[in-house]
């Protein structure tokens, strides 16, 4: 059975898309199955990982509507062990076509119960809102990756989406566990973002992950080619920042699927 992550913050530009792209990219490069689904209707995680634009195929909105099977509707990228199930601009309407169905949160969990076992890792990419795609995806993920900036204003909103949690807990998904809070865009060279971080860890405590990834131009440049940043330029600061996030992750799981990291099909 593969580990359902969801990467959420309602929270607008924090590094979601990134983080699911290039956390699901380390963890196919470590050579385990991954699959990315893009639950977000701006779909920035279906050309960030070189799926394109296409209004002609099954997209996120036909599986959760139950018009597809994510067999039907994945594509295979350039990694040979990536998958990503893309999403296109109307799955806004998912969230209003939706809310007349009985299940209406249970819609992504019954579409995965058929394909877990042929991933180790599956990545929600989630939108900036605490909508019923992101209430899919949290009913549906073993646990959540929350992306941070080290902001004066970061805890502002996290109680919300904490709440969230909680009474997903409650009602649908009791076993949904916080995978970490990730900091983005870090700059530890500046107080703010050391004491930001250091507020972070009395919160979370060991929830805050040790891995930080940094400001890097190459992680910002590489969704321009449709490539994951450890495609655009293994070497760079970003990529390795993923890297080891991926492995961080992991190392914490009680049962880890043996990954061989940096896999030499990646360097080649
Ligand atoms: N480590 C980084 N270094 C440099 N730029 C980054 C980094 N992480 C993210 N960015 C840039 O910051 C912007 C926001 O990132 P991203 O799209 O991943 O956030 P998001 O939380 O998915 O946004 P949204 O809420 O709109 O879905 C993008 O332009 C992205 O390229
Ligand atoms: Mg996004």
């Amino acid at each position: 059975m593969g580990r359902v992550i969801a990467v959420a913050n309602q929270k607008g530009g924090v590094g979601k898309t990134t983080t699911a792209v290039n956390l699901a990219a380390s963890f196919a490069a470590a050579e385990v199955n991954t699959l990315l689904i893009d639950c977000d209707p701006q779909s920035n995680s279906t050309s960030g990982s070189g799926a394109g634009r296409s209004d002609e195929r099954h997209s996120t909105y036909d599986v959760l509507l139950g018009n597809a099977t994510i067999d039907q509707a994945k594509l295979a990228t350039d990694l040979p062990q990536l998958w990503v199930l893309p999403a296109h601009k109307n799955l806004i309407g998912a969230n209003i076509e939706l809310v007349a169905e009985e299940d209406r949160a249970l819609c992504l969990r019954k579409a995965l119960e058929a394909v877990r076992d042929q991933y180790e890792f599956i990545v929600l990419d989630c939108p900036p809102a605490l909508d019923l795609l992101t209430l899919n995806a949290l009913v549906a993920a073993d646990s959540v990756l929350i992306p941070m900036q080290a902001e004066y204003y970061a805890l502002e909103g996290i109680s919300q989406l904490m709440d969230t949690i909680e009474r997903v807990r409650e009602s649908f998904n009791p076993g949904l566990a916080i995978e970490g809070v990730v900091l983005t865009m870090y700059d530890d060279r500046t107080n703010l973002a050391q004491q930001v971080s250091a507020n972070l860890r009395e919160y979370f405590g060991d929830r805050l992950l040790e891995t930080t990834i940094p400001r890097n131009i190459k992680v910002a440049e590489a969704p321009s080619f449709g490539k994951p940043v450890l495609l655009y330029d293994v070497r760079s600061r970003g990529a390795e920042a993923y890297i080891r996030l991926a492995k961080e992750i992991m190392e914490r799981m009680e049962n880890p699927p043996q990954g061989n990291f940096l896999a030499s099909a990646v360097l080649g």
